[in-house]
């Protein structure tokens, strides 16, 4: 049975407990007054209205660079088709800080392959690699061993994107890129893969050491590959030339010995 607390009896006890030092009336659990006021107003508005309540907001979906450059680059069955997919790449920062996608230069199909590591002022300006100072050395070491860009060579870098200042590319840059440089070198099928400096020995190798790494063969992506001094190192420490013509030279033995 159900008793009704009458009035005296209710105030009676409100009177003992305010005798015992009560002086708050408090609630088992504590209420959070500010979420309740935020509530009231809308709640109150969808109840005028009739209208439901909002769904919860969506979160947007995590995009893996990684996995939508491996995507895109699987799907491109052609150089062309392939710089396409590297002109619509969205996810790489790079991309807006620069004024073209530098894509390759010379010979595509040619025995050599050289990759370097990304372009600077000069070839950000033109949209071709190798076209600055270190450029102007390199076609200077690929002639002292009969090759060109005009006639033998093919040349790309792993970033297609200048980085501002000429920094050097992050791990992240450089993960999310790969996927379209391995890409690169399948459809150009070149014989053997020039590794200039440490960042394209990072990418190919996932190694980094260009002084023990260079002149050494290995091999990647199902291809030997030759790691050798950046034409841009050269430029500032004239005494590594020497280990440079070094390694034109073992290039050269292999290309004749691969004939
Ligand atoms: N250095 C590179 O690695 N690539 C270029 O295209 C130019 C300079």
């Amino acid at each position: 049975m159900e008793s009704e607390l009458d009035y005296w009896s209710a105030k009676a006890l409100l009177e003992w407990q305010v005798e015992l030092g009560a002086t708050e009336a408090l609630l088992d659990a504590p209420v959070d007054r500010y979420a309740l006021e935020d509530q009231k107003p809308k709640a109150a508005a969808r109840a005028a209205t009739g209208t439901e309540a909002p769904p919860a907001p969506v979160k947007p979906k995590e995009v893996d660079p990684v996995a939508e450059a491996t995507k895109a680059a699987r799907s491109a069955d052609a150089l062309p088709s392939l710089r396409a997919a590297m002109e619509q790449f969205e996810h790489c920062d790079l991309k807006r800080g620069a004024r073209n996608l530098v894509f390759s230069d010379g010979q595509a199909g040619a025995r050599v392959m050289i990759i370097g590591e990304a372009p600077g002022r000069e070839e950000d300006l033109q949209g071709k690699p190798f076209v600055g100072r270190a450029g102007q050395l390199l076609d200077k070491m690929l002639a002292a061993i009969d090759l060109s860009r005009e006639q033998n060579v093919y040349i790309t870098n792993v970033l297609p994107w200048r980085p501002p200042q000429n920094r050097d590319p992050l791990p992240a840059e450089i993960a999310m890129l790969v996927p379209f440089l391995e890409r690169h070198v399948a459809l150009a099928q070149p014989d053997v893969l020039v590794l200039m400096g440490n960042i394209s020995c990072q990418a190919v190798l996932g190694k980094r050491g260009i002084t023990r790494l260079r002149g050494q063969w290995a091999e990647a992506w199902g291809k030997p590959v030759i790691p050798m001094f950046h034409p841009a190192y050269l430029l500032r420490q004239a005494h590594a030339k020497r280990q440079a013509w070094a390694d034109l030279l073992e290039l050269k033995a292999r290309l004749s010995a691969l004939n």
